[in-house]
């Protein structure tokens, strides 16, 4: 993704944690040595989860010098997936999919509340609610559109109403149960009809 933001203020260096060199050493195992930097996604998502949701390009240069590669070839991934954030991110990172089905069934709602709620610009930290909010692709569930995801969870079935408060639960740090918030289990047809079960369905 071009154009992604890249926080200005970068710590010097970065290490990875004993306990992240053993699961790096592990993911360097299944690949010969001379294709080792077919790794680098994972190596990537390991410095995010260690430094707080977001990669410091100290990371990035450690990573290439890792896999023997160069310093671009890395950051190019770092750039081009959403997935991968190179400036802070809130406690609480929403992620609103606005693609085709997610609009159709009202995600620019789910966009305002975002607005409303967290900050009026995404990538940007609101630092009372510790959070932020970012437009992406699809996420795969557009079945149970339109939907977010907030840091590893999915929050399916929205609507305007159902945005606004999952936002303002993190004010009390207590989200939500995960998944559909309309009741419906899993994506199973919205008036309870079992289209395998019912003819009129
Ligand atoms: S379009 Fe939103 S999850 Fe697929």
């Amino acid at each position: 993704m071009s154009g992604k933001h890249v926080a200005k203020n970068q710590p010097s260096s970065f290490e990875f944690s004993n306990e992240n060199k053993i699961k790096i050493d592990e993911i360097l195992k299944k690949y010969p040595d001379s294709k080792k930097k077919s790794a680098v996604m994972p190596l990537l998502y390991i410095a995010q989860r260690q430094n707080n949701n977001w990669i410091p390009l100290a990371a990035i240069q450690l990573i290439a010098d890792m896999l023997e590669t160069a310093y671009i070839k890395v950051y190019e991934v770092a750039t081009f997936y959403t997935m991968y954030n190179l400036a802070p991110v809130g406690k609480y990172f929403v992620q609103v999919c606005t693609t085709t089905p997610c609009m159709i069934r009202g995600s620019g709602k789910v966009v305002e509340m975002c607005k409303k709620h967290i900050h009026e610009k995404q990538g940007h930290v609101n630092k009372e609610l510790d959070s932020s909010w970012i437009e992406v692709e699809c996420l795969g569930a557009c079945v149970n559109a339109p939907m977010v995801q907030i840091n590893e969870d999915y929050y399916e079935d929205l609507n305007a109403e159902k945005a606004e408060k999952i936002f303002n639960s993190f004010k009390e740090g207590t989200l939500p149960k995960i998944g559909s918030q309309s009741g419906r289990r899993g994506s199973e047809p919205i008036q309870n009809r079992t289209t395998l079960l019912n003819k009129n369905a």
